[in-house]
């Protein structure tokens, strides 16, 4: 194996001007500009002395069809001396017009948007690969990385210092080690083995830390990342075509090889695009750069896309930075009419023929072929070098790239332009050097304009993405081609840009220090994104159930539920098993008119019901239950109840009659009778004094008295999760169970009489109200309940009490959000660690704030919404946790909420001793219905914890109003009996 022979240099040391190799970097800072004259702009072609524009903008009528007709004439008139006709032709055929590069921009950005779709990326040649990295370095970035660099004939390895102050100058120190020819096309064991002793050397010489130095690995081929540090490569480019790797993870292959260099403290935690480098080198805390172009011996770019329309990754949120690989563009015949002759014999005699077209229009590695390839032909039209010996200019790539761009350079062109022909046997005239520096200039040219063709779609898909009417960027640009300050190039490039893409500004930031100070970024970043990860994961792990504890929990449940059916137990059970006195779900023979309330939700409501044959009809008007009223007297409370109800007769015109009434009162109540019903407890923030230990009919009743109300005749106290029940039974008799959640968390089945210890009789069935919403007020959820949902009860009226209800319902679960979001600034991993006083405020951090951050493919940015109403300002990665610290409560409460009904329908199963049963739930509640995925989460957990069971859900229209108004039927027909 080749053995690397070394360079190294520090950042900060200063040598001596003019060697080329050695002193890169400096070469970088003194290079002068291009000797074009500062009045001629870009759009000028200079033919001896003579200006002629080019690309003049379309609008105001097609100038340029006949600008380009008059480019011929112009040159034909202006460069007259001998075979003057070729030359114009090859120059001709070597402009491209604006409308052209039109059409280029809006075929790239239809490739692109291949390139996006799950369904269509397979055979978009524009790949759009992403790169899993979400954010451009803040400047917080800190540590010693290891960076290493591929490069076209080099490996570069530094040694790279952040500092966190924002790093903008960043202690690097680097080394180059020549990569042989031979390696470049060998076993690409053979290569990763190179690159790993290039690291040993590299760690050999430094004072290099023991403990894991984490290294990130510039490799700029396009490559299918799986995560930042898993990347395999798709294809090989520019001369690189080493055996066995395509296909293969890279990042695995060089770790490989490092370990088997017995260098066992360094970790590839990152690979990265040179696209990928150049757009983090670019960016700084202040000035994130979104674009980066490499135009190098290779081309390529990459941008921040908007994470929702990457349809490969499941990211739907924030912005991810997509590798475009758009030197691939045009290998669907996209360009084909803008290839000359000349592009295609220089794809032919490539090692990859009818691939990169886009990249062989642009890329370092192929102007001088294409150079070249123009000089060979119009030599053979005796255009240029009559009477020299040119067989040097059949050799491959004997015109260099560089060589083009110092041709260019106006005056000192000329004279440059002589030494190179004349180094290659040729004996150039004055007008030979000059048509040859105006071929450099066209190819050169036309190579930034499609450039900028590229870059312009790039900007007005972000535009467009962004829903934006003007965008302005910094565009961070790397490689040779734009490395000359000023460079023709970098001209061309940003005033065409500017006519293809009117409505986008942009700033092109040359990456001075190459990719290396990027890749450190993305390595620190990687590093600090993991370490985060793994932080967030620990604070979030005890709100992850597994499928055993979920099993767990119905377990318990399932034995709460047999003490508090047990007539012994029931006393002591925490889950308390009401009986209801409902027996029987509609049979669709309740017939009558009926009034109906409904306390206990979200809203309180009166309604009107008519039941008949030909089905219900109702009418209801809500009414708020101030929260003075709830935590007051219960006298005030009823008494409010009995305005709300005398105004909701008065308007229904309903005074003069006295319909049975059927309440849902949606608190813990031993049911005495179906009307009559002595409140337990009250939940759910209520708190009226003078209610528990009393029949809350009766509170009505003497409230009523109190109004000299007469028309009021209570003949059915429902809980919610029976009137739901019973609603949803009425369009399914297979309803036998009701769930809430909403407010509050409870459910209610249809018992066997003979388990249910508390009431006589074995036949038949009733309706238990569980109250699971006191689940675990025994301590038996112990293992399940985190420091956040204990901060959480500490801080309820009710402290002790609802545990499972807290854990599950609407009430709580900003909360739980609320303090997690509390615990992750405080350990820096949210909102930088600033704190926000409004996150310390009780309830600010609402549940339906949760159902809006989980909408699937919500943009960030209405996350950011939300938090930005709160008087917070956050970032993307910011927004992403939030909205994952959402997910994983929501989530945890769905899972809760199945394991309390894998607990009942399992129980009602084998009740009826059934392998298999079918049931409907009926629900209600806004979280269940409003939440984006609640209700699903709920269905399949279920269906993993019952699988004997198959469970429809039937969520209740009409609330449990309905419900209270066919009790109230039934109670009548009962009556009647
Ligand atoms: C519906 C039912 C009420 C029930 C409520 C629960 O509105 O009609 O009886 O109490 O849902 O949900 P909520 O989200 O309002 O607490
Ligand atoms: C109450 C239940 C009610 C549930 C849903 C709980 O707080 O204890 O009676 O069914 O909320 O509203």
């Amino acid at each position: 194996m080749a053995s690397p022979s070394r360079r190294h240099s520090r950042r900060h040391s200063r040598s001596q001007p003019g060697r080329w190799r050695e002193d890169m970097g400096r070469a970088r800072q003194c290079q002068r500009p291009s000797p074009a004259a500062p009045e001629d702009g870009p759009h000028t072609l200079v033919v001896i002395g003579r200006r002629f524009p080019l690309y003049s903008r379309l609008p105001g009528g097609s100038r340029d069809a006949e600008g380009s007709s008059s480019l011929a004439h112009q040159l034909g008139n202006q460069d007259d001396g001998p075979a003057c006709a070729p030359m114009q032709r090859a120059l001709l055929s070597l402009t491209i017009p604006l409308e052209m590069l039109q059409l280029v921009k809006s075929r790239m950005m239809e490739a692109m948007l291949k390139g996006l779709s799950r369904e269509t990326h397979a055979q978009s040649c524009v790949q759009m690969l992403p790169t899993f990295i979400c954010s451009t370095p803040d400047g917080t970035e800190k540590g010693n990385l290891l960076v290493v660099e591929l490069c076209q004939k080099h490996v570069r390895t530094l040694w790279v210092k952040l500092l966190g102050d924002g790093n903008h100058s960043p202690e690097i120190m680097y080394k180059i080690f020549d990569v042989p020819e031979s390696v470049m096309q060998g076993k690409g064991e053979e290569l990763f083995g190179f690159i790993a002793q290039c690291v040993r050397q590299f760690l050999s010489g430094i004072d290099s830390p023991q403990t894991p130095i984490p290294l990130g690995f510039v490799f700029p081929f396009s490559c299918k990342q799986k995560k930042l540090d898993e990347a395999e490569l798709i294809s090989w480019s520019k001369g690189f075509c080493c055996s066995d790797v395509e296909g293969k993870d890279v990042v695995q292959l060089l770790q490989k090889a490092i370990n088997s260099q017995e260098i066992y403290n360094v970790d590839v935690v990152a690979l990265l695009n040179d696209t990928v480098g150049t757009i983090m080198t670019c960016s700084s805390g202040d000035k994130p750069c979104e674009i980066a172009l490499v135009v190098d011996t290779g081309t390529n770019s990459c941008f921040m896309a908007e994470a929702q329309l990457v349809e490969m990754v499941e990211e739907t949120s924030g912005r991810m930075c997509v590798n475009t690989e758009w030197g691939s563009f045009g290998e669907d015949g996209s360009l084909n009419d803008i290839l000359t002759p000349y592009d295609q014999r220089v794809d032919q005699e490539s090692c990859d023929p009818g691939l990169k077209r886009f990249e062989k229009l642009v890329g370092g590695l192929y102007l001088g072929e294409i150079v070249r390839h123009v000089l060979i032909s119009l030599t053979a039209e005796k255009a240029l070098f009559v009477g020299s010996n040119v067989t040097s200019l059949r050799t491959k790539d004997v015109i260099r790239t560089e060589q083009v761009l110092d041709i260019i350079d106006g005056e000192d062109g000329m004279e440059t332009a002589r030494k190179i022909l004349e180094a290659l046997g040729l004996s150039p005239s004055e007008r030979d050097c000059c048509r040859v520096q105006q071929v450099c200039r066209a190819v050169v040219s036309r190579a930034a304009a499609l450039c900028a063709a590229g870059l312009a779609a790039i900007l007005t898909h972000m535009r467009q993405a962004r829903d934006l009417d003007q965008l302005s960027v910094n565009v961070g640009v790397e490689g040779q081609l734009y490395q000359r300050q000023p460079s023709r190039f970098g001209e061309i490039l940003q005033s065409v840009t500017g006519l293809l893409a009117p409505e986008c500004t942009t700033t092109l930031l040359h990456a001075v220090d190459g990719t290396g100070r990027g890749a450190a970024m993305v390595t620190a970043v990687a590093l600090r994104l993991a370490a985060q990860r793994r932080e967030v994961d620990q604070l979030l792990a005890p709100l992850r159930l597994s499928y055993d504890d979920l099993k767990h929990v119905q377990a318990l449940m399932r034995q709460e539920m047999e003490l508090g059916l047990g007539r012994d137990t029931h006393a002591n059970a925490c889950v308390r098993m009401l009986p209801t006195y409902v027996c029987a779900t509609p049979d669709g023979k309740e017939q009558g008119e009926f009034l109906a309330l409904d306390l206990g939700g979200t809203n309180f409501r009166v309604l009107v019901v008519h039941v008949g044959k030909e089905g219900i009809r109702m009418a209801s008007e809500i009414y708020v239950i101030p929260t003075t009223a709830m935590t007051g007297t219960g006298e005030a409370l009823f008494d409010h109840i009995m305005e709300c109800i005398i105004d909701f007769q008065q308007k229904q015109d309903l005074m003069a009659q006295v319909l049975p009434l059927g309440f849902t009162f949606s608190f813990p109540c031993q049911q005495l009778g179906l009307d009559k019903a002595v409140l337990l407890n009250w939940t759910k923030g209520f708190n009226a004094s003078g209610c528990v230990g009393e029949d809350v009919v009766r509170l009505l009743r003497e409230a009523a008295q109190r109004k000299e109300h007469l028309g009021l005749k209570v003949v059915a106290v429902i809980n919610d999760t029976v009137g739901t029940m019973m609603s949803c039974g009425y369009d399914d008799p297979n309803c036998e169970i009701g769930l809430i959640v909403g407010t509050g968390s409870n459910a209610c089945y249809m018992e066997e009489m003979r388990n249910v210890g508390t009431v006589e009789g074995e036949q038949g069935r009733m309706c238990i109200n569980m109250e699971w919403g006191a689940f675990g007020d025994n301590g038996c959820l112990g293992s399940i309940f985190t420091t956040f949902d204990e901060l959480v009860d500490e801080k309820t009226i009710n402290a002790g009490k609802q545990r499972f209800e807290k854990l599950i319902s609407g009430m709580y679960l900003g909360e739980i959000v609320r303090h997690i979001l509390v615990a992750m600034v405080e350990k820096q991993l949210l909102f930088h660690g600033k704190p926000c006083s409004s996150l310390m405020e009780r309830n600010i951090f609402q549940t339906k704030f949760l159902s809006t951050i989980e909408v699937d493919g919500l943009a960030l940015r209405q996350v950011q919404g939300i938090l930005q109403d709160l008087g917070i300002q956050a970032s993307f990665e910011d927004s992403v946790l939030v909205r994952k610290v959402c997910h994983t409560v929501s989530l945890r409460a769905a899972q809760l909420c199945a394991a309390g009904l894998a607990a009942v329908v399992e129980k009602m199963r084998e009740n009826r001793g059934l392998d298999k049963m079918a049931v409907t739930v009926g629900v209600d509640g806004t979280l269940y219905k409003l939440h984006p995925c609640f209700s699903q989460n709920v269905q399949e957990t279920l269906r993993e914890l019952a699988p004997n069971c198959n469970v429809t859900f039937l969520q209740s229209e009409d609330g449990s109003g309905k419900g209270a108004a066919l009790v109230a039927a039934v109670a009548c027909r009962g009556a009647e009996l």
